[in-house]
């Protein structure tokens, strides 16, 4: 049977497709405050002001084209199971290739009903707009895990990290749980890399490696790497 891999991703990931990473900038998110676009509340208050903020990231994101980091990922599925488990909204692992991508924080080209969270749509464009309801007549808002929400994918990802044979985390500090906590659900056996230019303070385990490098050059050779044992 093929050796698992779970890889968590970041920020950092995208970062060299050009898409900002969040504390690298002051607590400032593209000049907003993260709580005034990112949180239920900040929607309530000033619905128009968070469709813009995201209309503005997904038209970016359609200009972002996936690097050598999501591609080495999207390579390393010749040889094995590779799952990733992705902090980002954006969809550049999907377009290197990969097949099985978790994203827990939600994906920016999907939206969803206010009334009912189980009434995701794809987006065709970069547009939403107040007005636009889903087929229940209430208003979308973008299919994203707010702060303060439910991270309703992250029990899936827990059990697949505890499967892992091999655990990779790239491009995050480590900052936001329950994500950042998925490398204590890694059995102590599992060879676990950390690639990152500025690696997060992670806490001693057994068979970690710290990779301090970008994504891109870091990812492309431990990709060759394990291609090829
Ligand atoms: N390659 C790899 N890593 C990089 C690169 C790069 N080229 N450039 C920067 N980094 C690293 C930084 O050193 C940092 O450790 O990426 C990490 C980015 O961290 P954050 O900006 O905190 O992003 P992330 O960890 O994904 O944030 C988690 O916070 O705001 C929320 O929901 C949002 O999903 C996000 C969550």
């Amino acid at each position: 049977m093929r050796k698992k891999i779970v890889v968590l991703s970041g920020a950092g990931i995208s970062a060299e497709s050009g898409i900002a990473t969040f504390r690298d900038a002051d607590g400032l998110w593209e000049g907003h405050d993260v709580m005034a676009v990112a949180t239920p509340e900040g929607f309530e208050k000033d619905p128009e002001l968070v469709l813009e903020f995201y209309n503005q990231r997904r038209k970016n994101g359609l200009q972002a084209k996936p690097n050598a980091g999501h591609l080495a990922l999207a390579k390393l599925e010749q040889k094995y199971n590779v799952v990733i488990v992705t902090q980002n909204v954006d969809n550049l692992h999907e377009r290197a290739g990969s097949t099985h991508v978790i994203h827990l924080h939600g994906e920016l080209f999907k939206s969803r009903s206010t009334a009912d969270p189980s009434l995701v749509y794809d987006m065709e464009g970069w547009e939403l707009k107040l007005g636009d309801h889903c087929e229940k007549g209430s208003q979308l808002r973008p299919n994203i895990v707010w702060f303060g929400e439910a991270v309703p994918l992250m029990d899936t990802a827990v059990m697949e990290a505890a499967l892992a044979d091999i655990f990779i985390v790239v491009g995050t500090s480590l900052a936001v749980y329950p994500a950042a906590g998925l490398m204590d659900y890694v059995a102590d056996e599992v060879p676990k890399y950390v690639v990152d230019p500025n690696p997060p303070p992670v806490r001693k385990r057994p068979n970690l490696q710290l990779i301090a490098d970008k994504a891109s050059a870091g990812l492309t050779r431990l990709a060759e790497e394990l291609l090829a044992l």
